[in-house]
């Protein structure tokens, strides 16, 4: 491990059939004003919402709502939240959902107060809160598994107007105070979104793992991660309501993406910036962006990172390397991968979520380029990738 580093994670978690506990001995710890953040209503109709509002009236709280969080919030709903925040006077925020409301509370925990326009001063320009803004402290019940968002300081927003999605990954301030993480909370998911979400985990593993050449206690992590999630998934997808492998997910979705695999690394990240600039065009589903283009992605840069390639083979997929050059094993890897993608119900290509040739040059120059991969890469291999995964 050849890397520097500093590591504090300071979200508490609650994890199982009574999680939910942990909401009464967390909340007491805040002010009386809690804004309670939602999505499009899917914790109305599976009792999430009632129940988490019975712990909110025990313990005595003023509770103003924002609901109508959409999948990939937008910077028009963050400035909407950034006003009822202040209106309500909000000493915390409770979000109630997946990625998007957990990634949205944030955002308006570091923007109600804000002296500028939080898009341009956090998405754009990339800078950090004023030491001087203070934080709305944010708790999460998750109700959605994939983005790790209950336990980092990520948080994207979208600007259609713009064609941007942007992620800042903020610092230990900005982490969630707590996350209650309740399995079966996770089980009225449509199994589109279910299936998005396990992708999005191997996603985020994968984006660490691809990168660098030392020997790294963070890459075996990621290998037992990816088992477990390999393993769980298929069973998954034949009985959504499998407990031990639903929590296991879950686990395994929090560790993917808490900063701990990222330790002593560089990490790469750019099917991530390619999956959300077709995410800035499409509005479509974060998981499924990053599928549609993993493949082409992966098999573009294989070359450059030819070692790590084979030991992923062997270390994951269990490829068989005896008698095989490293080329071979490498892609019998890929292969497995892709032959696993498509057995969960993955979606494969960009045009089954509605991409057409002529948006390509579009989706380019929405796409960030990253340096910490096996290789860095050029507008025109970015467009190559995209239009392998059309
Ligand atoms: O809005 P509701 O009605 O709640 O429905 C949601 C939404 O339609 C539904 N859903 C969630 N829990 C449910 C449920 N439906 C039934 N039963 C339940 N228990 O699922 C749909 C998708 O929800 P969403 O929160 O959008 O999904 P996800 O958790 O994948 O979050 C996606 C957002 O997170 C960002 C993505 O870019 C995207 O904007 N990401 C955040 C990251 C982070 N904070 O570190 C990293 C990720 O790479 C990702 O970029
Ligand atoms: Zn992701």
């Amino acid at each position: 491990m050849l890397g520097d580093f500093s590591y504090c994670n300071p979200t508490k978690l609650y994890f199982g059939k009574n999680a939910l506990e942990g909401l009464k001995e967390e909340l007491p710890k805040y002010g009386k004003n809690v804004l309670l953040v939602y999505g499009g209503g899917s914790i109305k109709k599976n009792g999430i919402y009632d129940k988490v509002m019975v712990v909110l009236r025990e313990c005595g709280k003023t509770v103003y709502e924002d609901g109508g969080v959409m999948p990939n919030p937008t910077v028009e709903k963050l400035y909407e939240g950034v006003q009822r925040a202040r209106d309500a006077k909000a000493d915390f925020i409770l979000a109630v959902g997946g990625g998007s409301v957990c990634d949205y509370s944030k955002a308006v925990s570091i923007s109600v107060n804000c002296k500028e326009d939080p898009w341009e001063k956090y998405y754009i320009r990339f800078e950090d809160v004023d030491p001087d803004c203070k934080i709305i402290p944010v708790g999460c019940v998750l109700t959605m598994v994939g983005t790790g968002s209950e336990m980092n300081g990520g948080s994207v927003i979208t600007n259609h107007k713009q064609k941007l999605k942007i992620g800042h990954v903020f610092g230990e301030n900005v982490f969630p105070k707590f996350s209650v993480l309740d399995p079966e909370f996770t089980f009225t998911l449509p199994r589109y979104q279910m299936v998005a979400g396990f992708y999005d985990i191997m996603s985020h593993i994968l984006e660490q793992y691809f990168s660098g050449e030392d020997d790294n206690t963070s890459d075996y992590i990621s290998e037992g991660l990816l088992r477990s999630l390999i393993h769980s998934a298929e069973i998954a997808v034949k009985n959504p309501s499998d407990y031990e492998a639903r929590s296991n997910i879950m686990w395994t979705a929090t560790w993917a993406l808490n900063t701990l695999i990222a330790k002593g690394k560089s990490t790469d990240w750019e099917v991530h910036m390619i999956g959300q600039a077709v995410g800035a065009h499409t509005d479509a589903t974060h998981g499924m962006t990053l599928s549609a283009v993993s493949m082409a992605y992966y098999r573009a840069i294989m070359p450059y990172g030819l070692k790590k390639f084979v030991r992923y083979a062997v270390n994951v997929w269990d490829v068989n390397p005896v008698g095989k050059t490293d080329e071979t094993i490498a892609q019998e890897g890929l292969a497995a991968m892709e032959s696993w993608m498509r057995r969960i119900g993955l979606v494969m290509n960009l045009s089954d979520l509605g991409v057409k040739e002529d948006m390509i040059d579009g989706i380019v120059k929405s796409t960030l380029i990253m340096q910490g991969g096996y290789k860095v890469l050029t507008e025109d291999d970015v467009r190559a990738i995209l239009k392998a995964s059309l």
